[in-house]
């Protein structure tokens, strides 16, 4: 290992897009770090900026106390005590060997330096330094934005230490969230390499089908489980005054009998919109999509391919699409445009990611994830050509007279992938399956899933054991909303454990989303066809279930990941713990469409922050604050961010790399076995009228300045009459059942109000709140 302590300090140098990125993922992690850059001045207001981009690149404000900035000029002696040094400064091998060899002169023994690199091989950054450098030296390549991406590809040297590249690995697993992908020190290592083809294929055939954008977007996205921006909207996303640049690296670097040669085609309509500065979504000018002003009006527009001008947004219509759904195949051999741009693509693409196994990466696994967390695809290469048949895609190849890739020639008409006795193995070079392993401490519900048979099962839940006595509730609904079948396996999970059928649960799930909350076109049909009493049962239905789960006599502990929202909330805050995933979004947001929680989120919100010893006594600041975040429909912007509004409490744990997300949580739920009680029902003192006057004057304060809608002020009298306590004396203890009947009589007069079902009509079909 490095230094005794691990890594306490980190150098950053270079605070451009990505090293001042870089910086504040480690802030993120709770080290402190040094910023230092070229440009005097200049980090210094990085780290400003930093604080105002969107998304967000510190997970907290106070992140940014962590970050010392300086120049490299006169401050260099500021990394000399860092454990490890990440250089980010300009893509220039010259540039980058001068600032090492300044850097070997002042660090400290054992320190490790990278660099963030995207294109440059690690031979030729090492060239003429000293032995001691090289063995501290790798390249640890974020990708942008770092605190979001959670791709780090590595490459390391011959005489690079494996005890460095141990200790910057761990800690990029484990403080920074990261998966690391070792790399071969081939040109743009993995997912560049392969996603640079893709791209310029995508772009070449959309032109040479006569595609628009859209069609080629349409086809190239959702059908293929990569994002919905596609080619172009992702060209747009990371500059098209970039693609040149790394397309230039790869031409250079690469031997000319690979296949980018051949793929790759400079096109004059690229070369003229950056020339006329259309790089994107950065430039003002647009990029392949743009954002036409008239007035006040704003119209949506496009390139088009064989002009090169705008025109209005054309939507995309094609039957393969349609037709084809997620069967991918299909697609590809629809005889329309989609289908023929989409078997070119796959063919390019595919049969290039198959090339290059074993020159790349040691194991398809790597060449997979590198896709997924590196370009948001849903499948790597490999899936894909599972889901297109390895044997069609060789085929395919054949019938045009290309070469067919030796590994899936190999492969013949099996799969890269197969569950082997339950586990999940993957095809290699030596034309043998192998056990897919994860790291130790990484438990993935998707791997006990493979291996057994669910406790219980419906159609929107399942229970899984996954081991030591511990059990996991999983939702499997559409986004993982809430309704009656989740409540009834909550129901069941409760009377299994009371029965000893395990010690512990751990509420989990490994969607993008945690829980959207509760499935509102349940709650609109029945409202449409007045079935209140419907309605009624799943508010009480809702409250009790969380309440026994609650109350039940083993540990509950919520893990969640990404959105938490409305019901999705409410459950992680009648559990007994949470371990969040640092990128956990929680808010209570019900107001959004109408509605007020009504599942125990104002009760157990306001005992959180009248029992908060931090905050001021008496009923009125609780009942004020829960009043503002509920009503504002506040949602963390990070796990760190949800302490601060105590949807998660200060006992509640933080994972950063979701991979290791449920076996925290699982080591959580055994911590709290033993002597385990659930906690005692709460009385509040609650303001009662007084209280309730003082809301509704500023509820009217915000009307009268136009800040709220007259449906605003409805349901935030609706909120106040809860967070009061109704008829609650000031004098007198509420008992929490009370302000749990109040929730339930508040939300059924809300939900008959028309004003509120508009809101929720308004929010299934556009997915944005109406201001009414
Ligand atoms: P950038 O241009 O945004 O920032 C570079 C920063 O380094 C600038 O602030 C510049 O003033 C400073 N700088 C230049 N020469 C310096 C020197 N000799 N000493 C100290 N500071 C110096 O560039 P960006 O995009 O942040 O890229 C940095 C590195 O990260 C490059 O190696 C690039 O290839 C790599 N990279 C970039 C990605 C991206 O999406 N932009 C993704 C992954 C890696």
């Amino acid at each position: 290992m490095i230094a005794k302590g691990g890594i306490n300090k980190v150098g950053v140098i270079g605070a451009g897009l990505m090293g001042s990125g870089i910086a504040a993922q480690v802030a993120n992690a709770g080290v402190a770090v040094v910023l230092l850059d070229l440009v005097p001045g200049f980090a210094g207001k990085a780290v400003a900026g930093l604080l105002k981009s969107e998304p967000a690149a510190f997970m907290h404000s106070r992140n940014a106390r962590l970050v010392t900035t300086g120049d490299l000029e006169t401050d260099l002696a500021l990394v000399a005590d860092c454990d490890w040094i990440v250089e980010a400064i300009i893509e220039r091998p010259d540039a980058k060997r001068e600032l090492y060899a300044k850097l070997q002169k002042i660090r400290k023994p054992g320190s490790v330096v990278s660099s963030n690199t995207s294109t440059i091989p690690l031979a030729d950054l090492t060239q003429g330094l000293p032995a001691e450098f090289a063995a501290d030296f790798m390249i640890t390549h974020f990708f942008n934005p770092p605190r979001y991406m959670r791709l780090l590809e590595t490459v390391t040297g011959p005489a690079t230490r494996a005890e460095a590249v141990a200790s910057i690995s761990a800690f990029a697993d484990m403080r920074l969230g990261k998966s690391v992908i070792a790399c071969n020190d081939t040109p743009g290592f993995i997912a560049n390499r392969i996603g640079t083809l893709w791209l310029s294929a995508g772009v070449r055939h959309a032109i040479d089908l006569n595609l628009t954008i859209e069609e080629a977007d349409a086809v190239a996205g959702r059908p293929m489980g990569v994002p919905k921006t596609g080619i172009f909207g992702l060209i747009d996303l990371v500059g098209l005054d970039l693609m040149p640049l790394v397309a230039g690296s790869l031409l250079r670097t690469l031997p000319k009998t690979d296949a980018y040669h051949a793929v790759h085609r400079e096109e004059a309509l690229t070369t003229r919109m950056i020339a006329e500065g259309r790089t994107g979504r950065k430039s003002k000018s647009g990029g392949f999509y743009t954002m036409k002003r008239d007035g006040a009006a704003r119209h949506k527009q496009s390139v088009d391919l064989a002009t090169g001008d705008y025109r209005a947004e054309k939507k995309a219509r094609l039957s393969s699409v349609e037709d084809a759904g997620r069967n991918l195949r299909k697609l590809a051999e629809h005889p329309d445009r989609g289908g023929r741009y989409a078997r070119a693509l796959l063919l390019d693409t595919l049969s290039y990611a198959a090339s290059l196994m074993p020159e790349i990466a040691s194991t398809i696994v790597d060449v997979d994830a590198a896709m997924r967390l590196g370009y948001n695809w849903k499948d790597g290469p490999f899936e894909l050509i599972d889901r297109v048949g390895a044997a069609w895609l060789a085929a395919e190849l054949r019938r045009e007279n290309r070469p067919v890739p030796k590994l899936l020639d190999t492969v013949g008409d099996g799969s890269f992938y197969r569950t082997e006795n339950g586990t999940l193995q993957a095809f290699a070079t030596d034309g043998a399956y192998h056990d897919v392993t994860r790291a130790a401490g990484v438990l993935l519900l998707s791997d006990v899933k493979r291996r057994s048979k669910p406790l219980a099962r419906n159609g929107s839940a399942s229970l899984w054991d996954i081991g030591d006595g511990v059990a996991c509730l999983e939702f499997t609904s559409k986004m993982n909303s809430l309704d009656p079948d989740i409540m009834s396996m909550i129901g069941r999970a409760v009377s299994m454990g009371k029965k000893e059928a395990f010690k512990a649960l751990v509420v989990h799930n490994e969607g993008t989303n945690f829980s959207v909350g509760a499935n509102l076109g349940l709650a609109l049909f029945a409202a449409n066809i007045a079935a209140w009493g419907e309605i009624e049962g799943s508010v009480e239905g809702g409250q009790k279930t969380y309440r026994m789960l609650r109350d039940a006599p083993f540990p509950v502990v919520g893990a969640p990941s990404g959105m938490a929202l409305g019901g999705g909330c409410e459950i992680l805050l009648h559990c007994d713990a949470v371990q969040a995933h640092a990128e956990t979004y929680m808010g209570l947001v019900e107001v959004g469409v109408g509605l007020i929680p009504g599942w125990g989120g104002c009760t157990t919100m306001l005992k959180r922050w009248a029992t908060n010893k931090k905050f001021p006594k008496g009923p009125m600041p609780a009942v004020a604050k829960v009043f503002e975040i509920i009503s504002t429909a506040q949602v963390s912007k990070s796990a760190a961010q949800a302490q601060d509004l105590l949807f998660l409490s200060a006992h509640d744990g933080i994972t950063m790399n979701r991979d290791r997300l449920l076996a925290d949580a699982k080591r959580k739920a055994l911590s709290l076995v033993d002597g385990y009680k659930p906690a005692e029902p709460v009385t509040l003192k609650l303001p009662g009228a007084a209280g309730r006057a003082a809301l509704a004057m500023a509820v009217d304060g915000f009307a009268a300045t136009g800040k709220a809608t007259p449906h605003d002020v409805v349901v935030c009298r609706g909120l106040a009459e809860i967070l009061t306590g109704g008829p609650a004396d000031p004098i007198e203890d509420t008992p929490e059942a009370n302000i749990y009947a109040l929730e339930h009589s508040v939300f059924m007069t809300l939900v008959k109000n028309p004003a509120s079902l508009a809101r929720v009509e308004h929010m299934l079909e556009t997915g944005k709140p109406l201001r009414n």
